[in-house]
């Protein structure tokens, strides 16, 4: 047997060489960071349900006609996407004051903004991911007038769709990340949603109670992690009614083995 070849692994995901030309497996991990991975942990059964969660949130841009990674889950952890070239600017929309925004301007947490905002973060770990503008982005060639405007086009449309979805679930979209890639096919290439959508890089309140159910839970050692990206999966219709299967399934391969 041989092994599979490792692409390249990051914080919370590993990719693998896919089983054709062009395509690849990401596997969810269960590893947490925060802060520019200047806090660790591991949130156990994390992988299990992000790799669910983004399954199910891709496949449905994908039937309002936002061109995602996504081919199809494999397993509880893994995914078979499309290789892509990753842009490396990560897309942040904010639709509600939290996080850096918070501290950088000075603005309440809560606050919500009278318009929707873009903003760009250059993808480098050493310089921990700085702020950019669109100056930025053009002059150094990061990516071309036209594939940003794709991807504000992109972002918003996203924003708008998972504002609708999540209210759907009583629940308040405030902010979430996206990173786009460039797909290849022949001489063209455009840009495709890319990475994972899942509780680790968007904040999702409850509309009632604004409990926190994302990675802020970790971020901000409010502990109780697992149980509300679980909270999340079971809103979305993933998780049978009262049920944990999704972890208890998990916990039993591994007792297994497997
Ligand atoms: P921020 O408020 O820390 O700038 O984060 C904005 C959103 O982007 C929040 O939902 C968390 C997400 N995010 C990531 O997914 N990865 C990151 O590295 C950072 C800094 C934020």
């Amino acid at each position: 047997m041989t092994r599979r070849r490792q692409i390249y692994e990051g914080k919370a995901k590993i990719l693998y060489e896919g089983p054709e030309p062009g395509t690849l497996i990401q596997y969810f991990k269960d590893d947490a960071t925060a802060f520019n991975a200047q806090k660790k942990g591991t949130i156990n059964g994390k992988g299990v349900l992000n790799n669910r969660i983004s399954e199910h949130i891709f496949t449905l841009l994908g039937t309002i006609g936002v061109p995602t990674h996504f081919i199809r889950r494999l397993n509880m952890r893994e995914q078979l996407i499309r290789q892509v070239e990753i842009i490396p600017i990560e897309v942040v929309v904010r639709n509600v004051a939290a996080g850096s925004i918070v501290k950088r301007l000075g603005i309440e947490e809560g606050t919500q903004l009278p318009r929707t905002i873009i903003e760009y973060y250059y993808k480098d770990d050493a310089l921990g991911d700085p702020m950019v503008a669109d100056e930025h982005i053009a002059c150094f060639g990061w990516a071309s007038q036209e594939e940003m405007h794709d991807i504000a086009d992109m972002a918003i449309r996203v924003n708008d769709f998972m504002c609708g979805l999540f209210a759907g679930i009583g629940i308040r979209l405030v902010d979430f990340k996206l990173e786009f890639g460039r797909f290849f096919d022949n001489d063209y290439s455009r840009v495709i949603l890319a990475d994972e959508i899942s509780p680790d890089g968007c904040r999702l309140w409850d509309m009632t109670t604004g409990e926190k159910l994302d990675k802020d839970r970790f971020r901000q050692d409010l502990g109780g992690e697992v149980e509300a990206y679980q909270e999340i999966a079971r809103r979305l219709g993933l998780l049978p009614e009262g049920e944990n299967m999704v972890l208890d399934l998990d916990k039993h391969r591994k007792s297994k083995g497997k």
